[in-house]
């Protein structure tokens, strides 16, 4: 959007604020297609939990933007991830997760892959001419253990997790110092009607909680004591305890100096680690399933002092309510970006000394530069 920017009385420009990315960035295919590239295979993604993958010769498997991955503890303890193909004629290789024996075996001729990824044997090799099984083996992922995640990036140059999200496993501990012993418990999938974008910007901006979250913001926040920390590539929102209290369930303050509140690390470009009260695990990914489709997973952990009953209640509660209710806002977001009487919006980045991150945009502007830097020259100079 081409703005006049007016001069005020002493002829310096006046402030003008800032812009959201223009509708078409949500909303173009190509755009889209670029974004899966550029971005998501080039940023840590959840590739499952980590103790399914915790003896040597286990596996799981995963899908990364449409790229089939596994990862598998080796005979040597090291976690490793590989494209998940064949590499004779492209069969996949494994399926869900499990225990292997001694090698990756194909299903398809019977190559067998050793735990590291190399080739250790084709049927009927020796009878070909120049084969040199030493020159194969799969093609490999980074992986890292995250707590109890298991994450993988494709992008072989990446920064390591803890380069690209500076002090979030340090801060996870200090906040939750009994995070390790939460477990997965439960998977709740929604499927959004939105771009990825609108998903994460929704999920990163409290601008909309008190207005639309009555519940959140009356039984699990304070958006009175409520702050946001920016990052490089990530952000944390933090918020002290609800004001009556957590009433939905029961906590125990002596899991950790911070049992009653709240924090939240969302990391580049479509996570979140969540610690709700009473140190409840929570992650949110949001992929990316079409330009107007996004796939929600909230995954949910629990410590063995929350009772299966009370972790049923918890998640149904933030079903029924905090997760509905950004279901439909997501959508009827996408609906107007659609609309031609739209393109750009105003974010409300508050200036104040005293700012209210509760009621501001703090993290957009953030967001987009990450996602012009993400995209390029070409895209950096059409936004
Ligand atoms: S495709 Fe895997 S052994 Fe042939
Ligand atoms: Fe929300």
């Amino acid at each position: 959007m081409a703005m006049a920017q007016p001069a005020n009385d002493t002829g310096a420009a006046a402030p003008r604020p800032q812009f959201t990315l223009p509708s078409r960035c949500y909303t173009d295919p190509d755009i889209f297609n670029a974004e899966l590239q550029r971005i998501f295979r080039k940023s840590w993604q959840i590739a499952g939990n980590a103790p399914d993958v915790a003896e040597p010769g286990t596996f799981l498997t995963c899908n990364i933007v449409g790229q089939d991955i596994a990862v598998v503890r080796g005979r040597d303890g090291t976690l490793r991830a590989f494209y998940n193909v064949c590499q004779h004629r492209g069969h996949r290789l494994m399926t869900g997760k499990g225990n292997l024996k001694v090698t990756i075996t194909c299903p398809y001729h019977a190559w067998a892959y050793g735990l590291d990824g190399r080739l250790r044997g084709a049927p009927n090799a020796e009878n070909v001419p120049g084969f040199d099984a030493d020159r194969v083996s799969l093609v490999p992922v980074i992986v890292e253990e995250v707590g109890n995640l298991v994450m993988v990036n494709l992008d072989v140059d990446a920064l390591d997790f803890d380069t690209a999200f500076p002090n979030v496993r340090d801060e996870l501990a200090a906040f939750a110092p009994r995070l390790g012993e939460t477990a997965f418990h439960h998977r709740c999938t929604a499927e959004l009607d939105c771009n990825w974008k609108v998903a994460i910007e929704n999920y990163s901006e409290c601008y909309h909680c008190r207005h639309a979250h009555p519940s959140l913001t009356t039984n699990l926040l304070n958006p009175d004591v409520y702050d946001v920390h920016l990052h490089d590539r990530h952000m944390r929102h933090h918020s002290g305890p609800a004001a009556g209290g957590i009433s939905l369930y029961q906590i125990d303050n002596a899991i950790s100096p911070h049992a009653q509140e709240l924090s939240s690390w969302i990391l580049w470009p479509n996570l979140a680690l969540q610690v709700n009260p009473g140190t409840n695990f929570v992650v949110f990914q949001f992929l990316p399933n079409g330009v107007d489709r996004t796939i929600a997973h909230v995954d949910w952990y629990f410590g063995p002092w929350v009772e299966t009953a009370e972790r049923d209640r918890i998640i149904e509660d933030h079903r029924a309510t905090t997760l509905q209710e950004d279901i439909d806002l997501v959508a009827n977001v996408q609906i107007g970006l659609g609309n031609d009487g739209y393109d750009r919006g105003v974010l409300m980045v508050d200036a104040s000394p005293a700012r209210r991150p509760d009621t501001a945009s703090i993290p957009s502007p953030i967001m987009q530069d990450l996602w012009r830097d993400a995209m390029g020259e070409a895209f950096a100079r059409t936004f």
